[in-house]
């Protein structure tokens, strides 16, 4: 690494992600736009932290645990691992990823809110909301559904109509229904805490004109401010999964008061761990002599440019230094779509495919505006094997062989063609200002015309020519040297971008990699291993074909008709027993079944057949849950074997559900 003479200092965040749901391509947009920029400051030499956290709070969070049978803590803590597992699979870089869910979020919220209200930031009001009288909670938009109030189309959400794009308040809906419990809501009143956000407007206009902005997001800002800050409703009612307001009683934190806070919280947490100064990159005073900056797509805008720098001011801490706004991710020019196959998840895309393709696809795309960016597939397949596989790849496995076999693995003493050299060298400075605007586009476009001049320089050259002749070693060991020298300098502006084949390249080279690199004369390489393989078609078509479900919300449906009575006595006939899965597996031959081993704490598991397979097509994922059996169900020869039991299910198909115990029940407990 080398050290600037002036380090610069800076703190980068990426938006939280919620803890309800799985990371996919759509979100890694942004995850590896940040890296590569916080691993091009880093290779400055500069002190650049990047933090992260899940952000955990609110009611579709809330309402997925309570679906699971399990404690919004125990879902967190479940998402949280998986996210952090997809983010190291991409060599997604955070010096820290913590939750928003933590105490030191929650003492920062308060702190902040405590200030707010000192300064008169805060007013009550009474506002009337669509209220659940079967669940007893107030209901947020995207928990309402009914027929859109313009164009008639049924099953709309409560803020807009995917059908004819109309907007709209929940209470204009027709014939509306809670999604959390098919019940029509009523309206009732609550008491709410709102900050003011016109108090901040000067501030605001300020800030939002001066470079910290970019120039697309200026002008929607522009448009707000025309049409009126309205103040921010930072309440809700219990039950809620958040932060309770300090000297309240059942009134929470909306979960976007707290969530940018987790930015500070997820850095205060580094600080104890690592000793850094925190206040040297929050407190007003230190606005000029650090660097904070934000990462976020376009539909959050209005949460980190009005919402947050006011927060931030009105309680005495600095404003960003820069908010950095990308586009949304389309695959194939569409919307990512379960139906089309193309929601793809990290997870999935692991399964079959180098993270460095999509680290470099992506780099290849984006710069510094707010355009969408899209994954054209057969495009990923080409660019990928042209640039990767046959510019730079290639460039090293052309000279490495003659070196390694032909000199025992040592380059010559001087470059075949130093101004070569140099003019690399040069073209890294360009490319460096390209990192420094995140116009990674253009730095790749000028990485791949140095690769082909690398290329070219060898096809002149002709090193397999040279070797077939006598008297032509030293100049075969030079242009080879120069080869391999030329794709070290290639190498280190790819860095950012591939940094687990600068890894590789590094142990190649026997040399730790650097920008601007001085050239390796009579240096000893190590034997060439592989790089990266070519991306084939078949790894593609075996993603779109992994298609794993994500739990449903539940869709309201009219009650089924409760079955008649039956006497205590006859129901207790049935034993029911606390089941743990201990083995899941589709059945060959079976359309709708798996084959479950369930420890009740006898000697041997029971062998259960149950037709879940729609709702649950990965059985892996079962095992280790609990879940509920008739232990006492005669048992049943099926052609695929005996079936000593059953498990218990809501619903059917699909929309089916595991019968889950809470926390804490055993192995065998009867049910009673
Ligand atoms: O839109 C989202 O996915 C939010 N979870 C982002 C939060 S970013 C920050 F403010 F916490
Ligand atoms: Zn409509």
């Amino acid at each position: 690494m080398t050290k600037p003479n002036n380090p610069r200092q800076i703190l980068v965040t990426s938006a939280l992600p919620y803890a309800n749901g799985p990371i996919h391509l759509g979100h890694l947009v942004e995850y590896i736009q940040t890296d590569i920029w916080v691993r091009w400051q880093k290779m400055q030499g500069h002190q650049c932290h990047y933090v992260c956290a899940d952000d955990a709070h609110g009611t579709p969070i809330m309402l997925r645990a309570q679906q699971q049978g399990i404690s919004p803590e125990t879902l967190i803590a479940q998402v949280s691992q998986q996210h952090q597992r997809d983010f190291a699979g991409f060599a997604i870089g955070f010096d820290n990823y913590y939750s928003t869910h933590s105490l030191e979020n929650q003492t920062l919220a308060n702190h902040i809110y405590q200030q707010l209200k000192q300064q008169g930031y805060i007013e009550k009001r009474t506002i009337a909301q669509a209220f659940d009288p079967k669940e007893n909670m107030f209901l947020p938009d995207r928990f309402i559904k009914g027929e859109c109030p313009r164009c008639g189309a049924k099953d709309q959400y409560g803020d807009n109509c995917e059908a004819c794009g109309a907007t709209y308040d929940p209470t204009e809906l027709k014939n509306p229904v809670s999604v959390v419990s098919g019940t029509t809501p009523i309206e009732k009143q609550s008491e709410h805490f709102f900050i003011n956000l016109a108090d901040f407007e000067p501030m605001l206009r300020q800030w939002v004109n001066s470079d910290a902005i970019q120039a697309e997001v200026k002008n929607k800002l522009a448009e707000w401010f025309e049409s009126g800050l309205k103040a921010w409703d930072i309440s809700r009612d219990a039950p809620y999964f958040g932060f309770e307001i300090p000297d309240e009683k059942d009134k929470y934190f909306y979960v976007w008061l707290d969530a940018p806070i987790g930015y500070m919280a997820s850095f205060k947490n580094l600080c104890q761990r690592q000793g850094f100064d925190f206040n040297a990159f929050w407190a007003k005073e230190n606005e000029n002599n650090t660097e904070l900056y934000h990462f976020i797509g376009k539909d959050i805008v209005y949460f980190h440019t009005l919402f947050w720098p006011a927060m931030l001011a009105g309680s005495g801490f600095r404003q960003p230094t820069g908010v950095f706004v990308h586009g949304f991710l389309t695959v194939n020019g569409q919307k990512m779509s379960k139906s089309r196959g193309t929601f793809i998840k990290a997870e999935d895309y692991l399964c079959h495919l180098n993270p460095e393709y999509l680290r470099y696809y992506f780099a290849a795309k984006l710069s510094h505006g707010i355009d969408d960016i899209d994954l054209n597939l057969e495009d990923f397949v080409q660019r990928v094997n042209a640039d990767l596989i046959g510019k730079v790849v290639n460039i090293a496995s052309r000279c490495a062989g003659f070196i390694n076999k032909r000199f025992a693995g040592q380059l010559s003493a001087a470059l075949d063609d130093a101004d070569l050299y140099q003019e690399f060298l040069t073209q890294a400075q360009a490319i460096a200002q390209d990192y420094e605007q995140r116009n990674y586009s253009h730095a790749v476009r000028k990485i791949m015309a140095l690769a082909d001049k690398a290329n070219q320089y060898i096809d002149d050259k002709k090193p397999w020519v040279m070797a077939k002749q006598a008297g032509q070693d030293a100049l075969l060991q030079a242009v080879c040297s120069q080869g391999i020298n030329l794709f070290q300098v290639l190498i280190s502006c790819l860095n950012p971008i591939l940094p687990l084949m600068g890894e590789k390249v590094a142990r190649f080279l026997n040399t730790p990699l650097v920008w601007s690199p001085p050239p390796l004369l009579a240096h000893p390489i190590n034997p060439f291993e592989p790089l990266m393989t070519r991306v084939e078609q078949k790894q593609i078509d075996a993603l779109l074909a992994c298609h794993s479900i994500e739990p449903a919300q539940p869709a309201p449906k009219p009650l089924e008709p409760i079955a008649a009575p039956v006497q205590y006595a006859q129901f207790s006939q049935i034993d029911l027993r606390v089941a743990k899965i201990i083995d899941a597996q589709v059945v060959d031959g079976a359309d709708k079944l798996l084959k479950l081993q369930l420890d009740i704490g006898e000697a041997q598991p029971r062998q259960v057949f149950a037709g879940i397979k729609a709702a649950y097509p990965k059985p892996e994922k079962l095992i280790g849950q609990m879940t509920v059996m008739v232990a006492n169900l005669a048992p049943r020869q099926m052609s695929f074997g005996l079936s000593e039991g059953m498990v218990l299910a809501a619903g059917a198909g699909k929309e089916l559900w595991l019968l889950h115990p809470a926390e804490g029940a055993q192995v065998g407990m009867r049910i009673n």
